[in-house]
């Protein structure tokens, strides 16, 4: 199975920006071997999506509404996502759970509708630099996935429905100190586990946290790694391209 390398432009790019790169990666993309996902807001998402973009990557919208329908002013729903062209969501990003205070339980909320909407998800965990320091990683994450995945089953969603975990410790997130390889691993296979109950599948799990073009490759020998969930590094096409 290709490894897997999701690009997370946040808010960082404006739509002219958004359309260079994709428009880049269009192009040197075509001899990548790996399954490229890009996330961009949700303003650039359907003008990539229109302009044309290969086969050789799909689009993720960074978030999603916590219903297909209804009166949620200035949100926007799955249905509406994916009819513009995405195929992913991230969900439960620490940016959000942070800044806009989404719990677990808004975050299930958006998971459900993601996969009711036929939206793959990529669901994001991970402790803060605190917890870690509490020896309560696993901990944390537990909470993260049992919260999150409630209620949701790949053997009762639509065909084709899919949650990748990505496992992004927060304090590794934009700080250029990502988490050594091996301890990423550990942690992905205990995601593995704790996740197979809980979905009835097995997930593939991701890391996430201050990639960059050297440590991309160690993340990615690792066995229970199924790819990167990349930030800063997506946000210009030759360092990106060089780990795809
Ligand atoms: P960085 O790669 O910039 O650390 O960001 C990681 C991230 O938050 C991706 O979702």
């Amino acid at each position: 199975m290709p490894k897997i390398i999701i690009a997370n432009w946040k808010m960082k790019l404006s739509v002219e920006e958004s359309l260079r790169l994709a428009s880049k990666l269009n192009v040197g993309l075509v001899k990548s071997h790996r399954q490229v996902i890009v996330c961009p807001d949700f303003v650039s998402l359907p003008l990539i999506a229109a302009s044309g973009f290969s086969d050789n990557f799909s689009l993720g919208a960074q978030d999603c509404a916590i219903k297909n329908n209804g009166a949620l002013t200035g949100e926007v729903s799955s249905s509406t996502l994916k009819e513009v062209g995405a195929t992913y969501v991230i969900l439960g990003h620490s940016e959000r759970r942070q800044l806009q205070k989404e719990d677990d339980v808004t975050i299930n909320e958006k998971v459900l509708a993601a996969l009711e909407a036929g939206l793959k998800v990529i669901l994001c965990v991970g402790e803060s630099a605190k917890e870690k320091a509490a020896k309560e990683t696993k901990k944390v994450i537990l909470k993260q996935l049992k919260g999150a995945l409630k209620n949701v089953s790949l053997k009762k969603s639509p065909k084709g429905a899919e949650v990748l975990i990505a496992y992004e410790p927060i304090w590794a997130i934009g700080s250029g100190e990502a988490m050594a390889a091996e301890g990423a691993a550990e942690i992905a296979a205990y995601i593995i586990k704790e996740g197979e109950k809980l979905l009835s599948k097995r997930p593939q799990v991701l890391y996430g946290g201050s990639v960059d073009v050297k440590n991309a490759a160690l993340f990615l020998k690792q066995k229970s790694i199924s790819g990167l969930l990349v930030g800063g590094l997506s946000l210009e096409a030759e360092g990106f391209l060089s780990i795809c």
